[in-house]
């Protein structure tokens, strides 16, 4: 059995955070112990706005910056784009493309992720790419189809796991409060990895991180963090607050 990849717990802020906000990343920053350190990786996706300051105050600690979408040009007359060249320029060292909420409000297509995921290549940044199924889907019993066409149709062929997290993000799931069962989790990301492997060939399967995200909280980490092929999660509501956050992250010291 090949070594599992190195868990990742990864806050997703959304459009949230003024510049008071830098306190709470600073409270995660300081609350990472010596043993979270060494047994997972940390990440805050910050509003744009915010990614510069934040990279600052977090350089030297244990949690890394992300941004939360790109464009996927390099630099040109987009005007309110931003680009994965700026998010590195920025501090930046990861951005989350095709979140759901890209995918619905505007209306981003598997391609357009694709892109973006090369995007976030070209600029050095590891690509978060995000699936899930809306409740509809589930419901028509095709959480597996539309999951695998999101996968074949947004992950570029020759990502590394070095540039590539998948998060698998029932759309139902976000900011609801409710959860699939563990069993469910589990099919998705055996599915996930299994996709991978035919995208990226077996060196880099097992070696791609899979975060589940929807509704994490302190209550649920531990159950959601033990499935198998769980490699962290990505965690909305609950990453504003550096208590809930770093509880959700204990759940891989306890
Ligand atoms: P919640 O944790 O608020 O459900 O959000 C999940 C999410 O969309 C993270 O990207």
């Amino acid at each position: 059995m090949s070594e599992r990849p190195r868990p990742l717990v990864a806050g997703n802020w959304k459009m949230n955070g003024l510049r008071p906000s830098v306190d709470v990343l600073r409270g995660i920053a300081s609350g990472v112990s010596a043993e979270l350190r060494d047994r997972a990786d940390l990440l805050v996706c910050p509003p744009a706005t915010l990614v510069h300051e934040f990279a600052d105050a977090a350089r030297g600690s244990a949690v890394k910056i992300g941004g939360q979408d790109c464009h996927a040009k390099g630099a040109g007359a987009y005007t309110g784009d931003i680009s994965a060249e700026m998010l590195a320029d920025a501090g930046a060292q990861f951005v989350i493309v095709g979140h759901s909420e890209r995918r619905q409000y505007h209306h981003e297509s598997d391609a357009d992720v694709h892109a973006k995921a090369l995007a976030a290549r070209r600029a050095g940044l590891v690509a978060i790419v995000c699936v899930g199924e809306t409740r509809e889907e589930r419901e028509a019993g095709k959480v597996l189809e539309v999951v695998s066409a999101q996968l074949r149709g947004s992950v570029p062929k020759d990502s590394t796991a070095a540039e590539l997290v998948v998060a698998y993000e029932p759309v139902w799931a976000i900011g609801t409060g409710l959860t699939p069962t563990v069993g469910d989790v589990a099919e998705v990301h055996a599915l996930i990895r299994a996709e991978l492997g035919k995208i990226l060939g077996p060196a880099e399967q097992n070696q791609v991180r899979i975060l589940y995200g929807g509704s994490v909280k302190p209550a649920n980490a531990v159950e959601l963090l033990r499935v198998p092929d769980v490699d962290g999660a990505l965690v909305g509501g609950a990453s504003l607050a550096a208590a809930d956050f770093l509880g959700i992250a204990s759940a891989y010291t306890s």
